[in-house]
Parts: structure tokens; C-alpha cells; sequence
């Protein structure tokens, strides 16, 4: 038998590229390739890449060029690919630019991999041009992609994320997701629940359903008929085993009546809610075209709030978007002081070729968004200390979801996704308990399992963990 090939993908960007790496993945896998942990090691790289912003995409090329130097010392020339958004929204460009690259392949494409490399090996030996595939075909790259093996679900860990929307039909004026991941296309039930219960039949006990605008999924059941965002998550904690469903990330305008009283209903649903707002300024936010405005958010935010009040929120934020005045800005920190988030991500304006606002008049100087972005992640980094340390004396399930830096330890995650350092022993990977949280500190906190019980994700004791536990005196984090 010859040699496995060697696969080795890196991954930039959203939740979204995360999991599409893994399909990618278990799609190779079924042509001999195995996962190795470096690129010099292997015989296939993958760059799976994001065009977000500048910087996102700038990434691919400095990688690409670190790559080039590496073959060269090592005298070898592995096939290297590029996939994700850069791939989609630069297509042969990279191949001019980086003559290095051998195959360009869009995120609709992926179930047509082992053919396009095919192809590449049979160019390879001929003339050295790369192939381009940035199309977005007809048929569903979800029904071609092969499913994960058992050994990749458990190598994988309890949590999973599950794409479920695809692309992005609101055309906020900053953003190129339009562009690059198309229009909005919902996978069907019945697919998202088949793979769902793989996972969980392999280990999985949290899902995180994931989407460009999640919550305006428009999928169907078996019968054809049309089910939103909370019908498919009522589908999916019916599936044994899966004790946690998230989702992200969403807009603001598709928070319904219907997926809030979900937050109500469902214990499943972890009260913690990323939602994007971006600016707090009416002017700022009509300018991005985000058909909301503040009002809408707060409204939102206390219907939500009123309906699971554990529930904690989360954000993105853009800072100097062109035409963003002084006042403007102090909206946006109003915004947050009045909100207050338990975690947010915040970015600089960044021009994206093709979007509306990259030609806008008002385009703001470097020093300015950077005072700005200061500013904004002095108080948002604030907010979160202060929830973090709310959580002293706290009790809570977590997910155990790792071992710790110290033997003994291992680390879960609590609803609101902060880590969370216990004494556990290592066969509770996978299992939830109740914890007290002892101790916060800036990066994690540290807690004690309370009646030594683990739970398996169906509401019945784990029972063979039970009483296994050490006593914890104090835990380092
Ligand atoms: N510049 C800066 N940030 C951006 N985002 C999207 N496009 C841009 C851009 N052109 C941010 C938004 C979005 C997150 C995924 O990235 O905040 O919610
Ligand atoms: Fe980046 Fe958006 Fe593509 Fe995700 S979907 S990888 S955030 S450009």
C-alpha cells in the first residue's frame, strides 16, 4: 500500500471557515489524505482564507510567501491551494500574484476538490497554470461533501459547529459577504438533523449553528413546508444527546417573536446572544444600510432580556466608517454604556473593493479610527471584566471540554462562554456538571463541581463519573 498523503489547512476568519476546513477535511480523507500539523510536512496545503478585511486578506499572500521560502530550503514543492473568500473575490488574481498557488477554489466549490487537484497534479507535469474554480454551482456542496468518521467527530471534542445558512442577502455597504458567499441559501431540516445526530451520536453535546445571517434561516421540512430559525432549533434538542444549541451570527431585524419566546422555552438555547449592532449613530447605521435603528436594538435587546433575563450579550462594532463624526462615535459608546455587553469584537474601518462605502465621501484617517477603536475596547473590555466578575459565587452547568495546564484540570464552558478551570478527572470530557465559580481572573475562572455529579447531555446522571471526583481545594488557572 503506498503512502497516505499528507493534508495540512489553515484556517482564517469566521466559525464558518472553521467548519467548512473540517468538511474539506473528511472530504479528503475519503482520498487517502490524513491531517498532518505543519506545512513543510505536507503534500497538500490548504489556505482556506477571509477577505473580511484588509487585514484578513492581506494574511493569504505574507502565508503564501512564507510557504515559497520554505520550499525553497527544503528543496520540495508541495501542492498548495487557495479556498475561502480571498479565493472567491480574487479568483486568478492569486495565481499572478503568487505563482506559487496551483488551485483557487470558492466556498460553493469543496465537493468538487479531489477532482480540481486531480486536475492540478496532471498540469503540474505539463505547464505550471493554475486552476481557478469560483463558481457557484447549481447543486448543494452539502450534498456531495462526505460526512465525518466517528474517530474525526471524537477527535474533534463535545462542541461542533453546524453550518446551516449560507451567504448573505442584506448588503450592509462595508461588507463584501454579498459578494463573496452569495445569496442567502438555507440547508433543509432534515439534512441539519441528520448531521446533527451524527455528531451527537460520536460525542457531541453542544452544537453552534452557524451562518453568515443565521437567524433569517428559511429552511424546509420533510413536506416542503417552510421552518425558521426556531423551528429548526426545536427540531434539533429533540436529538438524544445534545444537551446546548447556539447560533450565530444575526441581525438585529431578524430577531422575531418567534425566536425570542425559543429563548424562553428552550433551556437548550444558551443565554447568550451575539448581536451584531456595528454603530450606535442613526445616521452611521443608515449609512450602512442596516435597515435599523438604535431603537430597534434597544427594543430588541429588552424583549429578549425580558424573556430570558440570565440571557448576556455580545457584538461587533466598526469604528471610523466613512463620514463617522465625533458625535457620532459618542453614540456608539452610549450605545454600549447603555447596553452593557458581556463581550464584543471591534474593528477599524476597512475599505473592501466592490462595497458601496469604499468610494463614500469621508473617508477617516488611520490615527483617528485608532483613538477611536481604543476608546470603544477600553469600555467593551470593561463590560466584560465586570460580568466575568459578577460570576463569583455563581452556580452553573459547563461543558467539560478539555484538559487543563495542570494535570487534574480540566476546562468546560459555561452558558455564556467564559472557561471555566476544574478538578475533574479526564473521562468527564464530554459530560456537563453544576459548578461554583471561585475565583475570576482576567482570562478564566476557576470553580468547584458541586455534588460530584456529571451529567450526559439527556438530563440523567453520567453515572459512572459519579462520585469519582477530588475534592478540589484551591484551582489554578
Ligand atoms: N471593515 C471593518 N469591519 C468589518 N466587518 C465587516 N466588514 C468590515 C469592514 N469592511 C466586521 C463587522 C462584522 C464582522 C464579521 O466584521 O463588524 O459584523
Ligand atoms: Fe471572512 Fe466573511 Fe468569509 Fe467568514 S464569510 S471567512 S468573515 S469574509
Amino acid at each position: 500500500m503506498s503512502e497516505p498523503r499528507k493534508l495540512y489547512i489553515k484556517s482564517f476568519g469566521c466559525q464558518m471557515n472553521v467548519y467548512d476546513a473540517q468538511r474539506m477535511t473528511d472530504q479528503l480523507a475519503h482520498e487517502g489524505y490524513v491531517e498532518t500539523q505543519t506545512a513543510e510536512d505536507a503534500d497538500l496545503v490548504i489556505l482556506n482564507t477571509c477577505h473580511i478585511r484588509e487585514k484578513a486578506a492581506e494574511k493569504v499572500y505574507s502565508e503564501l510567501g512564507r510557504l515559497r521560502k520554505s520550499q525553497d530550503e527544503l528543496g520540495r514543492r508541495q501542492m498548495v491551494a487557495v479556498a475561502g473568500c480571498v479565493a472567491q473575490a480574487e479568483g486568478a488574481e492569486i495565481i499572478k500574484r503568487a505563482r506559487s498557488v496551483d488551485l483557487v477554489v470558492g466556498p460553493q466549490s469543496y465537493h468538487k476538490l479531489p477532482e480540481l487537484i486531480a486536475q492540478a497534479e496532471l498540469r503540474g507535469s505539463n505547464r505550471r497554470a493554475g486552476i481557478v474554480e469560483t463558481e457557484f454551482p447549481v447543486e448543494d456542496k452539502f450534498d456531495h461533501l462526505a460526512a465525518p468518521s466517528r474517530a474525526a467527530i471524537a477527535k474533534r471534542g463535545p462542541t461542533a459547529f453546524v453550518t446551516v445558512q449560507e451567504g448573505c442577502d442584506k448588503f450592509c455597504t462595508f461588507c463584501v459577504v454579498p459578494y463573496t458567499r452569495g445569496a442567502e441559501v438555507s440547508r433543509p431540516v432534515a439534512k441539519i438533523v441528520e448531521e446533527v445526530r451524527r455528531l451527537a451520536d460520536g460525542g457531541v453535546r453542544e452544537v453552534t449553528l452557524i451562518g453568515q445571517n443565521v437567524n433569517a434561516y428559511h429552511g424546509e421540512d420533510a413536506a416542503g413546508r417552510p421552518v425558521n430559525l426556531p423551528g429548526l432549533i426545536r427540531a434539533i434538542v429533540e436529538v438524544p444527546g445534545i444537551a446546548r444549541v447556539r447560533y450565530t451570527t444575526s441581525h438585529p431585524r431578524d430577531m422575531d417573536e418567534e425566536l425570542i419566546a425559543a429563548h424562553r422555552d428552550l433551556p437548550q438555547l444558551m443565554p447568550y446572544l451575539h448581536l451584531p449592532v456595528q454603530s450606535g449613530s442613526n445616521r452611521i447605521l443608515a449609512a450602512m444600510n442596516r435597515k435599523h435603528d438604535r431603537e430597534l436594538f434597544f427594543e430588541t435587546v429588552e424583549r429578549v432580556r425580558a424573556a430570558r433575563p440570565d440571557i448576556a450579550f455580545s457584538s461587533d462594532f466598526i469604528v471610523g466608517f466613512p463620514g463617522e463624526t465625533d458625535e457620532d462615535f459618542a453614540d456608539t459608546m452610549d450605545l454600549v454604556e447603555k447596553v452593557r455587553f458581556a463581550g464584543a469584537f471591534s474593528f477599524k474601518y476597512s475599505p473592501r473593493p466592490g462595497t458601496p462605502a469604499a468610494t463614500m465621501a469621508g473617508q477617516l484617517p488611520e490615527e483617528v479610527k485608532s483613538q477611536r477603536i481604543y476608546a470603544l475596547q477600553a469600555l467593551l473590555d470593561r463590560q466584560k471584566a465586570e460580568f466575568d466578575a459578577a460570576c463569583r459565587g455563581r452556580r452553573f452547568d459547563i461543558l467539560l471540554e478539555k484538559h487543563g495546564k495542570l494535570p487534574g484540570q480540566l476546562i468546560g464552558r459555561s452558558p455564556w462562554l467564559q472557561s471555566v478551570v476544574v478538578l475533574a478527572p479526564p473521562e468527564a470530557i464530554g459530560t456537563l456538571a453544576t459548578v461554583e465559580v471561585r475565583e475570576v481572573s482576567t482570562k478564566s475562572m476557576s470553580g468547584q463541581i458541586l455534588g460530584g455529579e456529571f451529567f450526559d447531555g439527556r438530563g440523567e446522571p453520567a453515572a459512572r463519573f459519579m462520585g469519582s471526583i477530588g475534592q478540589s481545594e484551591k484551582v489554578e488557572a
